[in-house]
């Protein structure tokens, strides 16, 4: 539903942010449907990411002032009210100042997915310079920021994609290999680029391949897992601890606001540096939030891929 709504007033360590912009992430869906259970705020706004100007501030306020451009997420969940509204109050722990220079399209559209990008890369995997890093799915809204990460930190990229045109998009992210996974043998090209193995394996879809990954992993490799609530695949014990591999599963909202802050730290400084750009694939009127919620299910969940990258909504 699409309507009008009391503007908030911010009270304690909260700000008032007029916003410009909000970004839809899968996981919004998931909540507005149920299938994700969590406590919210009734009536419940949608949406995690924002971006937008600081209108007031509470009393306990020490970070941020009227006239600020913020940019954040990690709402509209764990009893968070959500960012789709023209008006929204969040506890400054969830706020960073956008860097000048950088839109505020581009500030939302990076916010979950950036901080997801981070966290899998430097807390779980740890990537080090020189690393191979494998992206299962780097045309997508968190495949497309860990590509651009995994660069900025100095390793050397393979991601797939499922069209000829999203992995020439890949490569111009700055992927050194992207593969086509509806038309190429992904382990033949893969095992070419990286005869020993990959380092990291950044596993996107829903459904993990386990023992394609073990396979393609180099002795002491990571895999990341943080998408397929349903998923039970088979995974081959044997190979796995022999080479010594390890399995890092997370998710983004359970981290705490120190740990997303020093991720907003290097993604402020990347997007400065013009190293880190959201891959925005529409931009709608935020009245046309069903549609793009719908829109967002059928790609990610109905996997028809229509999407390439972020839906921004203005309102
Ligand atoms: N744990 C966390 O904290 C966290 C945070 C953010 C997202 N997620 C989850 O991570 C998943 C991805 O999110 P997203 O925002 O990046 O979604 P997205 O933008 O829809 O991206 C999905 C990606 O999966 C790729 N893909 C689909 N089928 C594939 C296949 N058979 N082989 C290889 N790649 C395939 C798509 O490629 P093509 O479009 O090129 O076909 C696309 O790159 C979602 O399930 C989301 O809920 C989890």
């Amino acid at each position: 539903m699409y309507g009008e709504l009391p503007t908030p007033t911010p009270t304690g360590s909260q700000v008032l942010v007029k916003v410009d912009a909000v970004a839809v992430n899968p996981i919004d869906t998931y909540i507005r449907s149920g299938m994700v259970p969590m406590n919210l705020p009734n009536p419940f706004i949608v949406g995690c990411d924002l971006a937008g100007v600081v209108e007031a501030v509470g009393p306990n306020v020490t970070h941020h002032k009227k006239g600020d451009r913020v940019w954040g997420s990690n709402q509209g969940l764990l009893g968070r009210q959500g960012t789709f509204a023209e008006h929204v109050v969040a506890d400054e722990i969830w706020l960073y100042r956008i860097p000048e220079g950088v839109s505020d399209e581009q500030a939302a559209a990076v916010a979950l997915v950036g901080i997801t990008a981070h966290l899998g890369l430097v807390r779980e995997a740890k990537l080090q310079k020189g690393d191979i890093i494998f992206i299962n799915g780097g045309s997508g809204g968190v495949g497309s920021t860990v590509i651009q990460m995994a660069k900025a930190m100095g390793a050397r990229v393979v991601a797939t994609a499922g069209s000829d045109e999203k992995a020439q998009a890949c490569r111009k992210l700055g992927a050194d290999l992207a593969i086509n996974y509806k038309t190429q043998d992904i382990e033949a090209v893969t095992k070419k680029f990286a005869p020993v193995g990959v380092n990291i394996w950044w596993e996107t879809t829903r459904e993990p391949n386990f023992e394609r990954t073990v396979s393609l992993l180099a002795p002491r490799g990571r895999m990341i897992l943080m998408a397929g609530r349903e998923a039970r695949p088979v995974f081959p014990v044997g190979p796995f601890y022999v080479k010594g591999c390890s399995l890092h599963g997370f998710v983004m909202f359970a981290a705490s606001p120190d740990e997303q802050r020093m991720c907003a730290v290097d993604i402020n400084r990347w997007l400065a540096e013009g190293k880190l750009q959201a891959k925005i694939d529409r931009v709608m009127p935020l009245s046309e939030t069903a549609k793009a919620h719908k829109l967002q299910e059928e790609s990610t969940v109905g996997k028809t891929g229509t999407l390439a990258g972020k839906i921004v909504l203005k309102p």
